[in-house]
């Protein structure tokens, strides 16, 4: 049995997954994984992308002259991960290799620090996106060789779930059957390997904002790129119910004059997901992808007011939930209260727009 838990108090939460577990032997571990992606996703909470490689993130310090030294890098995400909105906003944080197996000032591994929210820990487990070949404009993301092992060991870290992106980019004829297939293959091959190692994954498959497409088109390409996704998962026998997917919400190209309402998006949003993701996947949680922080949280919220979907519809947020709190951070990288204040406004603006309850004046008080 698939469960919808929307918002409920963890009291209440934890009685329903009781109550719903499969008994039966074979069942018990995929009812664990349903339970931890609602966990993650539930009660308004959503997941903090703070998995950004040593390469997106030296850019990032780069860019508000801060020096991407490891402990520059550890003491933002650290701040961050000691907030009081994780208790309340995060129920999951998606790490980047050199950061799950760092130590917080306490002494705690950084996944103990998040765990000690009632986080669930999570991390990025491919290895980045390269070119495909015989399709130069376009890429394919690597790191299936070696993955069950390295699963492995970021299991005894205290992972329990894991991120793969695919990244598909849009023009007149991309993105290509090679890059859908291969892609979707991909994926589908890193989620059944996840399972088998007791994590839910997280499917990322982003359709890029760049270009001067329509939302329509954006629709009618991210439709045909899940739909795919969903195919090689059946095939590769993954349980649909321990999984999360994380998309693009349907908007125009970042250089297309024709800009669209929030409205708009939610509809376009809704029509898409309703129409491709089966009604086993427990919850969706969108990348923002180069949204600003305020268009991102406005659009989840419009989305989840209209939401008539079984799918509970949450965030996985890198920049959208970060960016006000680095520039902040950067003006004086010992201002932890300053920082947290800041991050913490941002996580519960997104955490309101998951339970369709943010306003514009909200974001001002
Ligand atoms: P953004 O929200 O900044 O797009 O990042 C989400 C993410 O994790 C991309 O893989």
């Amino acid at each position: 049995m698939v469960l919808k838990v929307n918002y409920l108090n963890e009291k209440k939460y934890c009685d329903q997954i009781k109550k719903n577990i499969k008994t039966t032997k074979g069942n018990n571990d995929m009812s664990e994984l349903n339970n931890i992606a609602l966990k993650i996703l539930s009660n308004g909470k959503g997941i903090l992308a703070a998995d950004e490689s040593t390469g997106t993130m030296t850019k990032r310090l780069d860019a508000i002259s801060v020096p991407s030294t490891p402990e520059n890098r550890l003491l933002f995400r650290e701040t961050l991960f000691s907030s009081e909105s994780m208790k309340t906003c995060i129920g999951g944080v998606i790490l980047y290799d050199e950061t799950i197996k760092q130590n917080a000032n306490s002494k705690k591994s950084i996944p103990e620090l998040i765990s000690a929210s009632g986080t669930v820990p999570g991390i990025k487990v491919d290895t980045g996106a390269k070119v495909l070949a015989n399709s130069s404009d376009e890429k394919i993301t690597e790191g299936l060789d070696g993955l069950r092992e390295r699963l492995k060991e970021y299991y005894k870290l205290g992972a329990r779930f894991t991120k793969w992106r695919g990244v598909y980019v849009i023009s007149d004829k991309y993105p290509s059957k090679l890059s859908i297939v291969s892609n979707a293959h991909s994926l589908a091959r890193y989620a059944a390997l996840v399972q088998e190692c007791g994590m839910v994954p997280v499917i990322e498959p982003e359709v890029l904002m760049d270009g001067n497409h329509s939302a329509e088109v954006c629709l009618e390409k991210t439709s045909t790129v899940i739909k795919k996704c969903y195919e090689e998962l059946t095939l590769n026998k993954v349980d649909l119910t321990g999984t999360i997917l994380k998309p693009n919400m349907i908007l125009p190209g970042s250089n297309s004059d024709k800009k669209i309402t929030g409205e708009e998006v939610a509809k376009l949003t809704l029509k898409c997901l309703k129409e491709v993701v089966p009604k086993e996947v427990p919850g969706i949680a969108f990348l923002s992808g180069g949204q600003t922080e305020v268009q991102a949280t406005e659009n989840l919220n419009l989305i989840n007011k209209h939401n008539d979907s079984n799918f509970i519809m949450s965030y996985s947020f890198g920049r959208a939930l970060q960016q006000s709190a680095l520039k902040f951070w950067s003006k004086d990288i010992n201002n932890i209260k300053g920082t947290q204040d800041t991050f913490n406004h941002r996580a519960n603006m997104c955490s309101l727009a998951a339970q369709g309850k943010w306003s514009k004046e909200l974001e001002t008080k």
